[in-house]
């Protein structure tokens, strides 16, 4: 059963120098139930299983405060009862005045909250084996600009906490331009339970329209491998989205070959942009000049471990770790990239003209369909895929391809998860 409480949360640096003074304790020889860096909070009103959400939040949102900051102080425990060693704070009217504030607004909403008085603390070790207090504390500094209604429940065997004023939406970012990728991604966000929407960055330059990031949305960025790179024209329209420190999912869909410097590529980009890469995949897709590789995939087998994959991934980002760097396999320098084979339109074209419509940049002119502008062509294959009469390609350097690629190509890769 979930219980709801409202707290202050920190920044990385107050919960890192909160750790550091649980190992402190640690190599003290104090044993007992250390909260978990991603848990470390202070209570302000402790609500329990019984909640009215809406009651709540009207509540909390009525709170008015100026963002304040406080220091830590020292280490203590509670005279009637030594279950837990805290962290106080120096005193501070501000936390004092918000704690009274926000309990009078709960009981203007009629919600029950745990009426003992507010002593401000960072709960450190419940049920220590023993007691020290003796530790130097660090003069750190909490800025307190928010308060956070947090549920607590135990998901997989851990205690977790999460903010239920969170938004927890997912950005699907794709750029697919013949629905392999994009077909990844959304199998991997199936299992997600969460609201998702996409973005498709392959389309044409007036139709493109960003997402607004917040920083505790999830972003699941998706790109074809382009000759063991991502292709720049996605990289390029990526730039135009606002990270906000969000956390992102990096994915590499490959046409069964390799994907090489594609991952490391799409890590770096995206690290630059102001993203946490949080977990990569590097998943397998039709490929998409030769189909006749990696042909109907993503299949079932690719759909259950995409999805459990997303699982995992969902996971990971609820559990608020120190965010490490992912170490993933590619090269820094990356191997020099290239565009595709330019396809031209055969004997069959109607001049319908979808594929100048449907190409995410001007190298198919709607005026004369047949012809290609190989400065503007990405060689992406998306004309070929939607020429409804089938008569787009890129002729007989298919065959000399499809044999090049045929012992590279010809045994089924696995997808990869690195988290
Ligand atoms: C120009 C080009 C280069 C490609 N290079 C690679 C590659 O290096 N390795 C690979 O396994 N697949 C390669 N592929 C296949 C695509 O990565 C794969 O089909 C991907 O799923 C295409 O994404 P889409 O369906 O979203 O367009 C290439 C495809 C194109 C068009
Ligand atoms: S989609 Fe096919 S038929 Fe239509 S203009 Fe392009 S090449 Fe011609």
């Amino acid at each position: 059963m979930a219980r709801i409480f409202i707290a202050i949360r920190f920044d990385d640096e107050v919960k890192k120098a909160l750790v550091s003074l649980q190992d402190t304790l640690k190599a003290k020889g104090v044993r007992g139930n250390y909260c978990p860096y991603r848990n470390l909070h202070m209570t302000l009103a402790f609500i329990g299983e019984n909640y009215d959400l809406p009651e709540i939040s009207k509540a909390v949102s009525e709170v008015e405060f100026e963002p304040f900051t406080m220091t830590l102080s020292k280490l203590g425990t509670f005279p009637t009862r030594a279950g837990v060693i805290w962290c106080g704070i120096k005193e501070s009217e501000q936390v004092m005045a918000l704690a009274k504030q926000l309990r009078e607004r709960l009981t203007d909403h009629g919600v029950k909250y745990r009426m003992q008085a507010f002593f401000p603390h960072i709960s450190l070790v419940q049920h220590p084996t023993h007691i020290i207090t003796d530790i130097d504390v660090p003069e750190i500094s909490i800025t307190t600009d928010s308060i956070k209604i947090m549920k607590s429940e135990q998901i997989d065997g851990e205690l977790i906490y999460s903010d239920m004023n969170k938004t927890e939406t997912i950005h699907q970012i794709t750029f697919s331009p013949t629905g392999g990728t994009r077909r990844v991604s959304e199998l991997l966000c199936k299992a997600m339970e969460a609201e998702s929407n996409i973005t498709e960055l392959c389309t044409k330059q007036e139709n493109l329209s960003y997402p607004q990031v917040s920083a505790d949305d999830l972003v699941i960025i998706s790109m074809p491998v382009y000759a063991g790179r991502v292709p720049a024209l996605a990289v390029e329209r990526l730039k135009g989205i606002k990270a906000n420190g969000a956390k992102c999912v990096i994915v590499a869909v490959y046409g069964n070959r390799a994907y090489e410097d594609a991952l490391v590529e799409m890590q770096d980009v995206c690290t630059e942009m102001g993203f946490r890469v949080i977990a990569a995949v590097a998943a397998i897709a039709e490929h998409s000049i030769c189909r006749m590789y990696g042909a109907g995939r993503p299949d079932a087998e690719d759909a259950k471990e995409l999805a459990s994959f997303g699982a995992s991934i969902i996971g990971k980002a609820k559990k608020e770790l120190p965010f490490e760097p992912l170490v993933l396999p590619g090269n820094r320098p990356y191997k020099q990239g290239c565009v595709g084979p330019y396809p031209v339109a055969g004997d069959l074209c109607t001049e319908c003209g979808l594929c100048a419509s449907e190409y995410p940049t001007g190298a198919i002119s709607l005026d004369n369909p047949k012809s290609n502008n190989h400065e503007l062509c990405i060689g992406c294959m998306r004309c070929v895929k939607v020429c409804p009469a089938q008569t787009r390609g890129i002729g007989e350097r298919l065959n000399m391809l499809v044999a090049h690629l045929k012992p590279l190509c010809s045994e089924r890769k696995n997808n990869e998860l690195f988290i």
